[in-house]
């Protein structure tokens, strides 16, 4: 192993053990099961996400590369030099990285729920650039209120980084909660890049969250299996199967994980009957054409600056700045 690099910061990790017992005896105890997405990124999970990355149906990630590095002048045009630029979910990083090259913040704020995805992708972009200062956050975002301002650059303006259609993972009211809740970190200078997901058949949609090589799959199952290593849940993962289905009105893909027989399965203590055909629904990634997201970020207190698309318009990336006068991030205060 490599030292850690100097200019790396990692800041201390909460608790997670609760919070996905809570969610896991919740979402199981409903009478439509539902377990929160953002419990699929353990170690395997992180893994197996970038193998889906790299299947030949989930157009998703290279589409928004491509876009990326057609328009990346453009965008660092529009963004701030001398940045603090924070990135909630960021993973392994490889579009931070063009971003940071290309925009040369003076910060790097990191925040994973996966301590390992967090640790190598921040501990690689800290090699890579060791002029930047990078912090890395082991947390949930959904439920950080505050970024660690002592700990960054404070007169610098703030971009908040959001590729990946991570939004979609979102109903359109929690986009929206999203969204006011980065106005906070950001403040009324600061700028929003995020990277949607658009509306398109089904039979793509369905494809790339269904790929033929199974990744898909065992990514979504995966969950059940650590369900089972951290919480000593009981599931049998060969009697559940995934599934992927486009709702065109709801304009989301839903992954499920479906019961092959009824039976019963102990949850945390607690004995859960699944019939045949049952399912506990893992994920929402919802999609948006250009102009309903616009209307999204306008409702939630931003304007679109600009919009990048690639020819086929099968995703986009957005500039958003909070709109002077509205919400929280409008007037004084320490931001
Ligand atoms: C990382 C949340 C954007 O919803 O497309 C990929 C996760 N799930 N295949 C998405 C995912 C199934 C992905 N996000």
């Amino acid at each position: 192993m490599d030292a850690a690099p100097a200019n790396l910061a990692i800041a201390a990790a909460e608790s997670f053990g609760t919070s996905l017992r809570d969610d896991v005896l919740a979402g199981l105890g409903a009478p439509r099961r539902t377990l929160p997405a953002k419990w699929f990124y353990d170690e395997q999970g992180s893994e197996l996400f970038e193998a889906i990355c790299d299947t030949p149906e989930y157009y998703v990630t290279r589409t928004e590369l491509a876009i990326l590095r057609a328009n990346l002048d453009a965008m660092a045009a529009a963004l701030p030099g001398g940045a603090v630029l924070i990135e909630p979910g960021s993973g392994a990083g490889t579009k931070t990285r063009l971003l940071i090259d290309a925009c040369r913040p003076s910060a790097y704020v990191a925040i994973d729920i996966s301590r390992s995805m967090l640790e190598t992708g921040a501990a690689g972009t800290a090699r890579l650039f060791p002029w930047l200062q990078v912090l890395a956050i082991h947390a949930d975002y959904t439920r950080l209120d505050a970024l660690p301002d002592d700990r960054l650059p404070s007169a610098a303006p703030r971009v908040l980084y959001f590729p990946g259609s991570t939004i979609g993972n979102f109903t359109p009211e929690e986009t929206r909660a999203f969204l006011a809740r980065a106005a906070r970190w950001i403040g009324p200078q600061g700028s929003v890049l995020i990277g949607v997901d658009t509306r398109k058949e089904a039979r793509v949609l369905e494809a790339a969250y269904d790929d033929s090589r199974g990744v898909t799959a065992r990514f979504n199952l995966n969950l059940l299996a650590r369900l089972n290593a951290e919480l000593g849940c009981a599931f049998d993962l060969s009697r559940f199967r995934h599934r992927a289905l486009y709702d065109p009105v709801a304009g989301r893909v839903e992954m499920h994980l479906e019961s092959l027989v009824d039976q019963q399965v102990e949850v945390a203590g607690v004995l859960h009957d699944f019939s045949r055909g049952e399912t506990i629904h893992t994920e929402n990634s919802y999609k948006y054409t250009p102009d309903a997201f616009r209307a999204l970020a306008a409702s939630s207190g931003y304007d679109c600056r600009s919009t990048w698309m690639d020819a086929q318009g099968a995703f986009a990336i957005y500039l958003l700045a909070p709109r002077p006068g509205i919400g929280g991030a409008s007037t004084g205060g320490s931001r």
